[in-house]
């Protein structure tokens, strides 16, 4: 039985509910699957005071420390992690905001290596931001992206285009089931890797102004590796990387006070 997490960011179980509820239906036709919901309105996050702690200090000294601990360990066992959002003003809710602003010291300090994440969004049908946001935030924790659905309006829609909706599900149904055989970590892209030099630099440079990103890279032995965990670089990447890497580091150096040692 595969264990789904589904956090959802719509203040009430409407259509994003709904649309998790269906998806889990589909699962189903896959194999086994069960989803656990959170609705994040009845966790009832407080606002994030914008104290920084959870970045300087630690997760541990963050005002809401009891309950992102709880969501953290959640996400990190689930066998995926589904984030739901309606469409509001082409974003996500501030529901979803607020959680993912109580993440921030995983763009920092990665750990969920080994979390698939799938995106679920309600609306008329314009999905780009939710999904672009949801994604950046979900890779910068070091989770893999699996996929998204955008869900329209189903009542609305043309007997034709409720066809193409319900076959979406069944398609991205079977998409997330495989993602959760893979067990190997992905080989990461320019891109990630470029994040990872960058936040390499960024915690030399503050070594003295941010401790707990210092700890992490010293602790977890990262400072001499090429990424977060052991992972074998296409050489070419490697090379490009590199090279784009000593240009952002010598703007870094101009436009910055501290980065002359890194
Ligand atoms: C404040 C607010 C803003 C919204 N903005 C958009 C929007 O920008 N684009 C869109 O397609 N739908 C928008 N909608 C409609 C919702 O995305 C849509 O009805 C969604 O399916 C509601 O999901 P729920 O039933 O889970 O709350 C908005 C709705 C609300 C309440």
């Amino acid at each position: 039985m595969k264990k789904i997490l589904a956090i959802i960011g719509s203040p009430r179980k409407g259509e994003t509910y709904n649309a998790v509820m269906k998806f889990e239906k589909a699962l189903n036709d896959f194999g086994p699957a069960e989803v656990e919901y959170i609705m994040l309105s009845s966790i009832a996050l407080q606002d994030c005071t914008g104290c920084h702690n959870c970045i300087l200090k630690g997760r541990e000294s963050c005002r809401e420390t009891l309950k992102v601990r709880e969501l953290q360990d959640k996400l990190l066992s689930a066998d995926a992690v589904i984030l739901a959002s309606p469409v509001y003003n082409q974003h996500v809710t501030a529901l979803m905001k607020k959680f993912l602003d109580y993440f921030t010291f995983l763009w920092h300090r990665p750990e969920m290596f080994d979390v698939k994440f799938f995106g679920i969004s309600s609306g008329g049908g314009i999905f780009k931001e939710v999904f672009k946001l949801l994604r950046s935030n979900v890779e910068s924790w070091g989770g893999t992206w699996v996929g998204e659905l955008g869900v329209p309006h189903y009542d609305s829609l043309t007997a034709k285009f409720r066809k193409k909706c319900d076959r979406d599900f069944n398609k991205k149904a079977g998409m997330l089931t495989k993602a959760m055989e893979v067990k190997k970590r992905p080989v990461p892209g320019i891109g990630r890797l470029m994040m990872f030099n960058i936040w390499k630099m960024n915690a030399k440079a503050g070594k003295d102004y941010n401790p707990a990103d210092y700890a992490y890279w010293s602790e977890n032995d990262l400072f001499d590796k090429d990424f977060y965990y052991p992972v074998k670089i296409n050489i070419f990447v490697k090379t490009v990387t590199g090279i784009i890497f000593r240009i952002a580091r010598s703007f870094m150096k101009k436009v910055y006070v501290g980065y002359d040692e890194v």
